[in-house]
């Protein structure tokens, strides 16, 4: 039994903040901003649950099936709007949806994650999923830290799976991971700010990629030219180039919106395809391949089959 994505929807906040924004408040450029991440501009504002809600009924109506078809929510997030209840918990109860719903905190990799664990429960029966992405990182970033606060910005994307019993698979192969002993690069504490040692960060999150798309790479028997669309965690291009140029993806096969979007966590990866998708840049059959890093570390990267009609 397979799966297939059938609808996809985003969501970003109306307030747009340029560089120009942060120049004007902090030691900072937008020469220095676009040089060292590629980041223009992001969105802020917004409750988690809120801007889950928009980005699943886009994708619900995309998708063409009412909330009751659907069967199962996962939401990747780590800024839920409270600690107890989890955000899918509204989400669910807003949109109508049946069975389970539960949020899933695994930081900028939560997206590919979720896919990972959404795959598994269709193979156990489940005949419909949304899978959101969504986080605010803004509410917790020091808004006068220049280190961190031209980074982050907010948004949420979801995509619905259906059961699809001609395909054979929706994941074709996945590698998830966590290395506990580096949470210190990467964290916020409750009621404080994200701390980040942003070039140890980097590097390990160049290295982390590599390895774990090699690992799917192998473990779909597919070289680096069969992926159609390799769509990366963006939080910063220069990591996305960096990897690209060790795996030998082309920049004219990768979805880059961190230029418009900033790092948007849990939300970038789905917001990517998302803009890939609607740019008609997907076709059935494609292969595509995510792959994700955040705090914990977290990693995360799986190969999908695109299209219903496989
Ligand atoms: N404007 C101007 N100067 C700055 C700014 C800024 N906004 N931020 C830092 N600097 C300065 C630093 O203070 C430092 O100055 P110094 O040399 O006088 O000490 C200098 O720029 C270089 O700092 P680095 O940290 O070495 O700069 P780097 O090239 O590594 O870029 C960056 C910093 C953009 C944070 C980069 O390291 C990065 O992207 N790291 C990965 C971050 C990331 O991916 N985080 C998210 C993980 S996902 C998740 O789970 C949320």
């Amino acid at each position: 039994m397979g799966g297939s994505i059938v609808g996809w929807g985003a969501y970003l906040p109306e307030q747009v903040v340029t560089n120009a924004h942060f120049e004007r408040r902090l030691d900072t450029s937008d020469a220095w901003i676009v040089e060292r991440t590629g980041i223009r501009e992001r969105r802020m504002g917004g409750l988690s649950s809120t801007m889950a809600i928009a980005a699943g009924r886009r994708a619900l109506e995309r998708a063409g099936i009412a909330g009751d078809e659907v069967d199962l929510l996962i939401i990747a997030t780590s800024t839920p709007d409270r600690a107890i209840p989890a955000t899918s918990s509204l989400v669910h109860s807003e949109l109508g949806l049946r069975g389970g719903a539960f949020d899933l905190n695994a930081a900028c990799a939560g997206f590919a994650y979720a896919l990972v664990v959404a795959d598994g429960l269709m193979r156990m029966g489940h005949r419909s999923a949304l899978v959101i992405g969504e986080d605010n990182l803004s509410h917790v970033t020091d808004q006068n830290d220049r280190s961190t606060a031209v980074l982050f910005g907010d948004g949420a994307a979801a995509v619905v799976i259906r059961a699809n019993d001609r395909a054979e698979n929706f994941i074709v192969a996945y590698d998830l991971g966590v290395d506990g002993s580096l949470t210190d690069l990467l964290y916020q504490n409750h009621g404080g700010f994200i701390q980040m040692e942003g070039r140890e960060v980097f590097r390990r999150a160049v290295r982390t990629e590599v390895e774990s798309i090699t690992a799917v790479l192998d473990r779909a028997d597919l070289k680096p030219t069969d992926i159609a669309l390799f769509v990366p965690h963006q939080a910063n291009l220069r990591i996305i180039e960096a990897v690209n140029s060790r795996i030998g993806f082309e920049m004219e096969h990768t979805a880059v919106v961190l230029n418009r979007t900033g790092n948007t966590s849990a939300a970038s990866i789905p917001l990517a395809l998302c803009d890939a998708a609607e740019s008609g840049r997907l076709h059935d059959g494609d292969y595509v391949l995510m792959s994700g890093f955040g705090a914990g570390m977290t990693w995360a990267s799986t190969i999908v089959r695109w299209g219903e009609n496989l």
